[in-house]
């Protein structure tokens, strides 16, 4: 009989709700179900407020006090791990560090020999444009660079698994195709694992394998929306019929969402 591969990301039955003194208790997710296979683009879409950061906080090992089960590669996510990098919306460089300095920093609070990440560094920088800007300060970037900067700072120390924040939210929208455009090439040649949370419907289904659509707060998975095209995927394609077919049918969640709000 062929083996099954287990997946690299597996979450059962997880709810998540915070305490707050001055709304008491917000229910953030509620039985969430998922489940990704280890070189697979995930992107996660729905309503602001229903979870998608803090599904990601938690598989980043960033927040806890939650019920169900979390695992990567088969151990219960309890806290950060080697194995997770994180991309935020706002890339939060340090503004007194060089972008090659800010790249490393994950190595340097590690306490691992910096040395060895350093060619590392320099690869990562010329993958993503970024080749002759390692001694600039992020101040001197543009906002499409800084973000950049982010991705390599999330890759320093080459993990599985890359969860992304909306990490181009705050670009300008051709910003925004060059970098998505980089990311699908990124992920091709690293085959990470990829969640990638958007509020941009096209920007999911260019990217991903699978469009996970979560419903209003407490976010649970209302669908996973399979993106079979090939690659590499060009912006065009996102004209096609068959794209606008999967599109329509995300969009379609939104509406009913707004329609029972
Ligand atoms: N630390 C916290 N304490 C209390 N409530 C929180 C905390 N973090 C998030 N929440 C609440 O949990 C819910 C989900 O928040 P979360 O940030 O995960 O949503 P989101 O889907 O990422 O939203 P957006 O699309 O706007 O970024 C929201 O109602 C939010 O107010
Ligand atoms: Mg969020």
């Amino acid at each position: 009989m062929p083996s099954v591969k287990k997946p690299l990301i597996s979450i059962k039955g997880l709810h998540k709700c915070y305490e707050s003194k001055k709304d008491g208790t917000i229910d953030a997710l509620k039985d969430v179900n998922l489940e990704i296979a280890e070189g697979a683009f995930v992107a996660l879409v729905g309503p602001s407020g229903c979870g998608k950061t803090t599904l990601l906080k938690i598989l980043a090992g960033l927040v806890d006090n939650f019920s169900g089960e979390v695992m990567l590669n088969d151990i219960a996510v309890t806290r950060p791990s080697p194995e997770v990098g994180f991309v935020f919306q706002d890339p939060t460089l340090l503004p007194w560090r060089t972008i090659l300095q800010n790249i490393l920093l994950p190595v340097e609070l590690m306490h691992l020999d910096k040395k060895q990440y350093y060619d590392r560094a320099l690869m990562l920088m010329e993958t993503v444009g970024l080749k002759g800007f390692e001694n600039k300060l992020p101040t001197e970037l543009s906002g499409g660079m800084r973000q950049r900067a982010g991705i390599c700072r999330a890759l320093i120390r080459d993990p599985k698994v890359l969860l992304m924040d909306e990490p181009f939210g705050a670009l300008d929208a051709m910003t925004r195709e060059v970098l998505n455009g980089e990311l699908q090439n990124i992920w091709l040649e690293s085959k990470k694992t990829v969640l990638f949370v958007t509020h941009s419907i096209p920007e999911a289904v260019f990217l991903a394998d699978k469009v996970v659509v979560m419903s209003p707060r407490p976010g649970h998975i209302e669908e996973i929306v399979d993106v079979k095209l090939p690659r590499p995927r060009e912006l065009q394609e996102l004209t096609d019929k068959k794209v606008g077919k999967i599109l329509g049918q995300i969009r379609q969640h939104f509406e009913n969402f707004s329609m029972n709000c």
